[in-house]
């Protein structure tokens, strides 16, 4: 069922469509009916001042939420208690240390097995985003969180354990080629010029080539870290290969990769951009992702958990008290003052709202 709403610019909800025209002062064009609403064109309607008309498919989205499970009241997120956070990140430390040296693959397994081992004996399905973060140092934070998104999405997705175990592997290994870039370009602030760009764009090459030898991890965990930035789309690099070509591993880190690289500061960009933009931003990237493996993402991946409070953009304070599987943007939320329970997915009244913070 379509249902046309009538909301501000601000409200407009993700992944509706525009029912008119909209113009500027001026009477120039700014957005044709029927356009979208993606993260870009929310960014241009944030200031628009005035009463827009945007359809939305509540079907669909009713239908997609029974079809990829259902609304929970519970999270079971994944927990890594200091003592796991600090053994992985010295591992990925160390291993960094030695690149060059046949030792790195054994150090990267070792590691990977230690998230492996905590996520399986915890039983945890999905991981709360905002606990995520491990250190401040981004290269390594940044390979334990895309090693331990792996395990979890490799899961959702229903993958063998040792495909698991290589994902995980692979996550902790895949930046390594960055060592054999120069800090100056790597670190460098500001924007990178298309030069050094290309510079960077090599390191999957340099990290497959650190790793081609070893005979202590798999092939799968090698052309993994190869093409964790290929996109289905064939607009990824270094080789530009499509959907067909990429293999398992590759699309895996493809989806987690970008997730934390977008969340995490980086020294060319002051803004941190938030767990909940990061992902709207993903799912405008249209066909980068293998659509199968975004959803396993969006399945296990939890952006307000059960108890915290929101504020809406009708203004209220809610607390979340149940997630809809695959859909980590809209929660099933209570007003905290009369209770009443709104479900952000499927309720229609509900569809010109959206989580203005948490609070
Ligand atoms: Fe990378």
């Amino acid at each position: 069922m379509i249902k046309v709403i009538e909301c501000s610019g601000k409200d407009v909800p993700f992944g509706s469509y525009l029912e008119h025209d909209i113009t500027s002062k001026n009477d120039v064009l700014l957005l044709k009916k029927g356009t979208v609403v993606d993260s870009r064109v929310k960014g241009l309607l944030n200031n628009y001042n005035g009463i827009i008309k945007v359809s939305v498919e509540i079907s669909d989205k009713v239908k997609d939420a029974i079809e990829l499970g259902k609304t929970v009241e519970s999270d079971n997120s994944l927990v890594l208690d200091d003592t796991i956070k600090e053994r992985t990140l010295k591992g990925v430390e160390y291993m960094y240390s030695i690149a060059d040296s046949k030792d790195t693959a054994i150090v990267a397994r070792d590691t990977s097995t230690i998230l492996l081992n905590t996520v399986k004996r915890s039983s945890a399905i999905n991981i709360s985003l905002k606990d995520l973060k491990v250190s401040d140092d981004y290269t390594f934070k940044h390979c334990v969180d895309v090693a331990t998104m792996a395990i979890l999405v490799g899961q959702s997705l229903g993958l063998r354990q040792s495909d698991i175990s290589d994902a995980a592997t692979a996550g902790i290994l895949h930046d390594l080629g960055k060592t054999k870039i120069p800090d100056e370009i790597l670190n460098k602030p500001g924007r990178l010029t298309d030069e050094e760009f290309n510079i960077i764009k090599q390191h999957p090459v340099y990290g497959y080539g650190l790793i081609e030898k070893s005979r202590d991890v798999s092939e799968n965990v090698k052309r993994g870290i190869l093409m964790h930035h290929e996109k289905v789309d064939g607009t990824g690099y270094p080789l530009r290969i499509t959907s067909e070509k990429i293999g398992l591993i590759g699309k895996l880190l493809a989806v987690v990769d970008v997730y934390d690289a977008l969340v995490t500061k980086r020294p060319y960009r002051d803004d941190m951009i938030e767990p909940a933009t990061a992902i709207e931003m993903m799912l405008s990237m249209g066909n980068q992702f293998d659509a199968e493996f975004l959803r396993s993402f969006l399945q296990c991946v939890i952006l307000y958990p059960i108890g915290s409070s929101l504020m809406l953009s009708n203004k209220k304070v809610y607390t979340v008290v149940a997630q809809n599987i695959g859909y980590p943007l809209r929660p099933v939320v209570s007003d905290v003052i009369t209770g009443e329970k709104l479900n952000l997915l499927t309720d229609s009244n509900c569809l010109s709202l959206t989580i203005v913070a948490g609070v």
